[in-house]
This record gives C-alpha cells, structure tokens and sequence, in this order.
C-alpha cells in the first residue's frame, strides 16, 4: 500500500526546490556553481523524489551505489526523512557526501564507505532502498541485498550493462540460440532486455510486485527506468515468476 504524503511536501519536490538544495549542499565558495552533472541531476532527483516519498513516513533510507548521494541528501532536505544511510565505495565521492552532510543543520546522514555487495556494510532494518544508476552488477547486488533483508520497498534505476553483469552470459547465450541478428544495436537491445527481465523476475519471485516506471523522459537521461519494487510475500505470482526465473537463468538447452 502507498503511503500518502502531505501536499505540502510534494509541492516542494520541484526542480527550483531541488536546484537550491543541491547549492546548499554543494557549493562551498560565493561565486561557485552547480557541477554539470549536480544540474544534469536536476530533473532526475526532481523526477524519482515523489515516487520515494509515496513509499513511507520518514522510513530508515539506504542510498545504495550513492555517488555523492544527492538522492539521500534530498531525501533527508525536502522530504525530511531522519534515518539516511548512505553507501558508495569510492573513498572521494563518500567523503564528499560526508562533507555535504555536515553542511546542513539538522539532518543526520550515516555514510559508510563500502560496496553494496558487503553485507556488513548495511545498516539491520532497512525499509526503503534506492539506487540511482547503479552502474552495471552494483543494480543487481543492491536489490540481491535487499531481497536478502526483506526490505519492503526497492527503487532501483540501472545505468550501463557491462559484461560485468552476472546474467549478461546467459542472455548472450540466448541471442545465440535464438538466432537474434548480428548487427550490434539490435543484439544489444535484445541483450539488455533480458538482462532486464532477469532482474524483473528475480524481484518478482522474491515476492515482490514489480512497476517499471520513466522517471524521467529519455531526453534527459536514455537510463530513465525506474524499478519500483514493493515487498507482498509468496503468493500466485511469486509462483509463476519463480518458474519463468529458472527456465530464463538456465539458459539454452
Ligand atoms: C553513476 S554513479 C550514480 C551515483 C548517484 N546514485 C547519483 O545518481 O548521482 C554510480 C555510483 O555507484 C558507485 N558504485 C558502483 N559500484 C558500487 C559498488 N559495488 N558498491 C558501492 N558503490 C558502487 C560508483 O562509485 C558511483 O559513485
């Protein structure tokens, strides 16, 4: 069930809003600016904010694969969720966001320097995660380790699909077997959209249900899905996921 959050805290999930918190949080010198890739960020953040906010009221957050975590900063800023746990494994992105923290009155934000797939690095009862472009296997660590938690809500949004991916072989294995043409954009699109149906499955016979979702329009980022994934249990379609999960993961016979 969604949770409903007071007008007033969606009315200020705008982009204007999110430009102003992302200066607040960012920029240390009269005179300095926004980097390219904070504005860049502008409408995405203003694009994912309102789907966080409809999960729950002020819920133990993991920004996952976080960058500088402008999500779990803006979380904390403009939806004013307490409980913000952030973790990246690059040391100079973690302390910047660290830094960033420090910078706002009032909000609390743990950052842990870590990789997601480190099962010590996450906090116990996490109830919502997000991951903005989680960059190719980090996507699939993050929601194996909130399967893993049972957290009730994920919302994943993947970016590049190296061969890196756990699952990126076998998908190979069945453009093969299928034939699919040789030509590269469309062996890659076929590719990625078993990697992606994997990934659905996956969730999905985990018992969770499963939305994919644009964020954003594909002009401003062509990594614009969004997986919002909300934790129901077993039940019929776990069932049927589960089923479809094992004959995909098997591969080509
Ligand atoms: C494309 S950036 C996105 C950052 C941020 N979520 C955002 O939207 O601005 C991906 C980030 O994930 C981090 N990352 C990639 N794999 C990771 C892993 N296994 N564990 C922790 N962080 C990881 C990278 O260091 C990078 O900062």
């Amino acid at each position: 069930m969604n949770y409903a959050p007071p007008p007033e805290i969606l009315a200020r999930l705008g982009e204007a809003n999110v430009e102003e918190a992302l200066r607040a949080f960012y920029v240390t010198r009269a005179g300095s600016s926004l980097r390219p890739e904070e504005i860049k960020k502008i409408p995405q953040l203003a694009g994912i904010l309102p789907v966080l906010a409809r999960t729950r009221r002020d819920p133990l957050l993991v920004d996952a694969a976080a960058g500088r975590a402008p999500v779990g900063l803006m979380a904390a800023r403009l939806l004013g969720w307490s409980k913000v746990v952030v973790i990246e494994r690059e040391p100079v992105r973690a302390a910047s966001a660290r830094r960033a923290a420090a910078r706002a009155a009032g909000i609390q934000i743990d950052v842990r320097e870590g990789d997601v797939g480190d099962a010590d690095v996450w906090p116990r009862g996490a109830e919502v995660v997000v991951a903005l472009h989680a960059c190719g296997p980090a996507f699939d660590e993050v929601v194996d380790q909130a399967m893993a938690r049972k957290v009730p809500w994920v919302l994943a949004v993947p970016c590049c699909y190296s061969d890196a991916v756990g699952f990126a072989g076998i998908a190979r294995a069945w453009a093969d077997h299928l034939g699919v043409a040789s030509q590269a954009p469309v062996r890659r699109r076929f590719v990625e959209s078993l990697v992606d149906t994997e990934r659905t499955l996956r969730l999905e016979a985990c018992g969770y249900r499963v939305s994919v979702q644009a964020f954003v329009p594909p002009t401003v980022t062509p990594h614009n899905l969004l997986w919002k994934a909300h934790r129901d249990g077993p039940g019929r379609r776990a069932t049927e996921a589960e089923e479809r999960w094992s004959r995909l993961v098997k591969g080509p016979e």
